[in-house]
């Protein structure tokens, strides 16, 4: 029977059942909703409704519960909707009419806020912790290549000389925003809801802060009415998932490119990669290319909340329910995206001489050629104009910068001197660029080392916060 029954003179029709319920789906949330559940019991013995007694006995039998469901042993039934009710149902299964009683000043409203929350907050960490794994390769792969030169690109065309190991650092300090992005939703999503009731909040008097506590949260939302509608922190957890899932997705683009023969900066370890069932020569990158792809299911598992909460009036509304699917879809693609990831950069070939006869091979220093004219008072536009020319010079008679004879150069501009020759080295170009964040080795030396410094407190604390909760 369900619990809402008595208002009803019929049956709910079993397709309705089967169109309304998100037990095929939040069965997920069962930790959630039992962590939950025990808080909720000891906010009621708090109030006088349940006795101290009562309140173990639940704790207790909802234990065994979680047991019995990570064993698999539970069935969970399509008529009783939803996990919330599942659970309860399993309860009163086990101790009776007790049970009863645990749903006083709660409703499923934010029962599924506080669900919703916890298990944000648990993926919250450890998408962190996978993308703390993702640096640390990157950054180990950035200290072997210190002096593995590059072109950089813009539009896809050689640009400048840089250091691979600066390349790489550029994804280390994407994700370290992106650490940061999970870790302000964590801090801002960290206010307990349960107590607000279905929609004005509890009449019972219930310590909503020492239930807060007992949960794990620094405080308690302040509005019952937006604690019941908000789904700011899942849309928030998808938002930082999307900007993260992008950068996995162009580092995956810059993957398949290098892997390339055109490229043939890197080849992937034989482990990591794919052949074709019809030509035997291929070797593919389908997993970058996979991860590229997931990146549009995660923006799609956004899209398609932002448009669920659109146009909702306050409170709760059943739309709200599509809210789980999209969060589990994100949740279960990003940690193996990233951990995957991490593999292929981890076991990736490096072909430094590709790499570096790309550079050669063009005009890469023609920005050194105009900044060596202006270190001779000449403006910058004109300088740019004479490197242009001599651009153009080259092109023409097929040859290379280090091909060009001192008259050649003086006849551009008398201020070239026998030094112009080594300023177009690609050694040279890099070195010059010595500004904070730029390719010369010190400060790509820096940036790895200060990296590697933030990692190391990153671990450091995550032990230090982990260590109570394995502990108890
Ligand atoms: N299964 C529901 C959900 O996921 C739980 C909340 C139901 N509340 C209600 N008033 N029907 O959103």
């Amino acid at each position: 029977m369900k619990y809402w029954s008595g208002r009803f003179t019929k049956e709910t029709e079993g397709i309705v059942d089967r169109f309304g319920a998100s037990i095929p789906f939040d069965y997920r949330l069962a930790e959630e909703d039992i962590e939950g559940s025990i808080a909720q019991a000891y906010g009621l013995s708090e109030a006088g409704i349940l006795s101290q007694e009562e309140c173990e006995t639940i704790k207790s039998a909802l234990l065994s519960i979680l047991d019995e469901v990570k064993r698999g042993n539970v069935e969970f039934q399509i008529e009783l909707e939803d996990i919330h009710t599942n659970i309860e149902g399993l309860l009163e299964k086990k101790i009776g009419s007790l049970a009863r009683k645990l749903h006083t000043g709660r409703s499923r409203n934010d029962q599924v806020a506080l669900d919703m929350r916890l298990f944000v907050k648990k993926q919250i960490r450890a998408i962190i912790e996978a993308i703390r794994g993702l640096q640390e390769v990157l950054v180990d792969r950035a200290d072997g290549e210190k002096s593995t030169i590059m072109p950089a690109y813009t539009h896809l065309q050689r640009a400048q000389p840089v250091l691979f190991s600066h390349h790489l650092m550029a994804y280390f300090e994407m994700l370290q925003r992106d650490a940061g992005r999970f870790s302000d939703c964590l801090a801002r999503m960290d206010e307990m809801p349960l107590g607000s009731g279905a929609a004005a909040g509890t009449s019972f008097s219930i310590p909503r802060e020492k239930v807060a506590e007992a949960l794990g949260f620094s405080t308690v939302t302040r509005n019952s009415l937006d604690a019941v509608s908000d789904r700011d922190f899942v849309l928030e957890f998808l938002a930082a998932a999307s900007i993260l899932m992008i950068h996995l997705s162009r580092l995956c683009e810059e993957i398949v490119l290098w892997s390339s023969e055109e490229f043939g900066f890197i080849e992937l370890d034989d482990a990591h990669a794919t052949g074709s069932s019809m030509m035997p020569q291929k070797k593919n990158p389908d997993v970058a290319e996979l991860i590229r792809g997931k990146s549009g299911r995660v923006v799609g598992d956004l899209m398609g909340l932002l448009m669920v909460m659109k146009g909702l009036p306050l409170a709760y509304n059943k739309d709200m329910q599509e809210d789980k699917e999209a969060l589990f879809d994100a949740a279960d693609t990003i940690i193996p995206c990233l951990e995957v990831l991490t593999l292929i950069v981890k076991g990736m070939k490096i072909k430094r001489d590709r790499m570096r006869a790309a550079a050669s091979q063009s005009y890469i220093t023609a920005t050194d050629i105009a900044d060596y004219l202006v270190k001779r008072g000449v403006p910058f536009r004109d300088a740019h104009r004479v490197a242009g020319r001599i651009v153009l010079y080259c092109v023409e008679q097929g040859i290379l910068f280090e091909d060009l004879t001192l008259d050649q150069w003086k006849s551009f501009s008398d201020l070239f001197d026998e030094d112009i020759r080594d300023s177009v080295s690609l050694e040279s170009s890099i070195k010059a660029r010595a500004c904070i964040g730029g390719t010369a080795p010190e400060q790509v030396s820096n940036a790895i080392a200060k990296a590697k410094e933030i990692l190391y407190i990153e671990r450091n604390k995550n032990s230090i916060r982990s260590r109570p909760e394995a502990g108890g």
